[in-house]
């Protein structure tokens, strides 16, 4: 099928950069995202580029060019729908937080709600792009949904996982490790879909870096890779702790461990846990999976990968509270960084969250300052976590502009975000604002111990 009319449901991290990029190299083709958040979308319309809601290094430059010519946001979701010949699913896919599965298991709501419009809209034959991180068979759930509406209407579903990282959105989606497409290939309408894909990309993606295999392996694919990532922070954390203890530094292991081309030097640096959307909940979904199918060794084997990141989030924090004589109870703690890692303004699941809200427990005093992260949404994530009331958290944490705000009369400052602006920070006159002694927790291996022992900090550093 000749594609000249692309939808995508869902406005977000992966929906928004996603089509940028594909109506920048595809300019004959129009590019509509739509999203039932009328906020988001007038923010990605917004006349200044610059106030797009996703920060992304590159995006508002992309968006600038393609905006308008090829590429329209909207919230009328079902005209998109119905002109276009593909519809990408790029809506969320949280972790349930009800009924069976609950706390393990994705809520696939929202991609029910998704498939239940387009089969109410469609007039024409779509192909139904997944592109939402989605369990194994969640292709079938769609196909159930639209084919059987009776009116005539053909559906392709194929799954494309996005295997873009924040942070470095723009770049991934311009020269990716790999596109992979899985679709229906032992049919000629299923194989033919999966062409008009691979021909989308081809416009920028090297021929032999697209993949195309059957739905259930690219399904799949995804949460593998997403395990095997996450299990390699949770491989080299478990071993931060013990160099701790033994006088071996985590750095240097993970430099000689990776230049065994087997293992590979990527994907190896110890830090307070891995946060964002993606490694837990695919995860968990995997480890649900495996269990729903009876395989309780796979699902326990990957499930330490959860506990291990747990642990490591706890133990910074329990540490902080051991080396500041066993009580933070209303002593300042200075926060430089919330998201959950550098160059994105995404905060979900990041390791900040849950080192606050244990030292909150503790009946510390937050003080946060994070380049990128809004007040509001720091208060949204700890409110999340419902461990006390809204009146509480904002009593007890401030979110402050400027990073000296932070520091001053602090008993102790924590870097939580490797942001590199944070190595260029006049740590003399940090030291010198903090109260006595001034102790420093770098929790992303980030800053450089000696300076800051010359300086007079008290210096902990994750696996070290
Ligand atoms: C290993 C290490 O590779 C080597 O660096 C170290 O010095 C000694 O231990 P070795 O045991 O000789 O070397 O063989 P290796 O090739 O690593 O294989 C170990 C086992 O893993 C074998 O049984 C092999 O069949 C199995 N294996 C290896 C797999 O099942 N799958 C793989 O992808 C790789
Ligand atoms: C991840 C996958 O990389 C991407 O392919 C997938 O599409 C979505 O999930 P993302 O969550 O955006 O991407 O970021 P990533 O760079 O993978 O980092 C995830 C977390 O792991 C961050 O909190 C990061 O700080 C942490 N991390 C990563 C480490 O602690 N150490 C590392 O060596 C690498
Ligand atoms: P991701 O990181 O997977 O892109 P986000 O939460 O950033 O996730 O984005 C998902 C977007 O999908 C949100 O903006 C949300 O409003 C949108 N969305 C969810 N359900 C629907 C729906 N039924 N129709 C349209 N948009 C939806």
């Amino acid at each position: 099928m000749n594609i000249k009319n692309i939808c995508c449901i869902g406005a977000g991290y992966v929906g928004g950069p996603t089509m940028a990029v594909i109506a920048q190299k595809c300019p004959e083709i129009n590019v509509t995202v739509v999203d039932i958040n009328e906020k988001r979308i007038a923010a990605w319309n917004d006349e200044n580029v610059e106030n797009i809601p996703i920060y992304e290094p590159g995006l508002s430059d992309i968006v600038k060019e393609a905006r308008g010519r090829n590429l329209f946001f909207s919230t009328d979701i079902d005209a998109a729908i119905d002109r276009a010949e593909m519809i990408f699913i790029s809506v969320n896919t949280p972790t349930k937080t009800y009924g069976i599965g609950k706390g393990m298991a994705a809520d696939l709501k929202y991609i029910e709600l998704c498939a239940r419009q387009i089969a109410r809209v469609s007039t024409t034959d779509k192909i139904v792009v997944e592109k939402s991180t989605l369990p194994v068979r969640t292709a079938e759930t769609l196909k159930n949904i639209l084919t059987n509406t009776g009116n005539g209407v053909n559906y392709q579903i194929l799954s494309n996982p996005e295997f873009l990282a924040e942070g470095t959105a723009v770049e991934d989606l311009l020269d990716p490790d790999r596109v992979l497409i899985g679709g229906d290939i032992d049919t000629e309408a299923g194989k033919d879909a999966v062409q008009s894909l691979v021909d989308v990309y081809a416009h920028w993606v090297e021929k032999d870096h697209i993949l195309t295999t059957n739905v259930w392996s690219s399904e799949l694919s995804k949460l593998t890779a997403n395990a095997f990532l996450a299990q390699r922070v949770s491989s080299i954390n478990a071993m931060s702790e013990l160099c701790e203890k033994t006088g071996a530094d985590v750095n240097e292991v993970a430099k000689a461990v990776g230049m065994d081309s087997r293992i590979g030097s990527k994907f190896l640096k110890a830090s307070v846990g891995f946060g964002g959307s993606c490694f837990q909940k695919d995860i968990l979904n995997l480890v649900y999976i495996a269990k729903s199918f009876g395989l309780n060794e796979v699902a326990n084997y990957w499930e330490q990968v959860i506990l291990m990141n747990d642990h490591q989030k706890r133990r910074f924090a329990a540490n902080m509270v051991r080396t500041l004589f066993n009580t933070v109870s209303g002593k300042k703690i200075g926060f430089l960084g919330w998201a959950f890692k550098k160059d994105t303004n995404d905060t979900r699941e990041s390791a900040a969250i849950y080192v606050a809200d244990y030292l909150l427990n503790e009946q510390a005093e937050i003080v946060v300052y994070d380049p990128k992260v809004k007040e509001e949404q720091v208060y949204a994530d700890l409110d999340y976590l419902n461990t006390r009331s809204e009146e509480e958290n904002r009593k007890r944490v401030k979110v402050v502009k400027d990073p000296y705000e932070v520091t001053k009369e602090a008993h102790a400052v924590a870097v939580l975000t490797e942001w590199d602006e944070f190595k260029d920070y006049d740590w003399q006159k940090i030291y010198d604002e903090m109260l006595k002694p001034a102790f420093l927790f770098d929790g992303r291996r980030m800053l450089e111990r000696k300076s800051k022992e010359k300086i007079g900090f008290e210096f902990y550093a994750i696996g070290s």
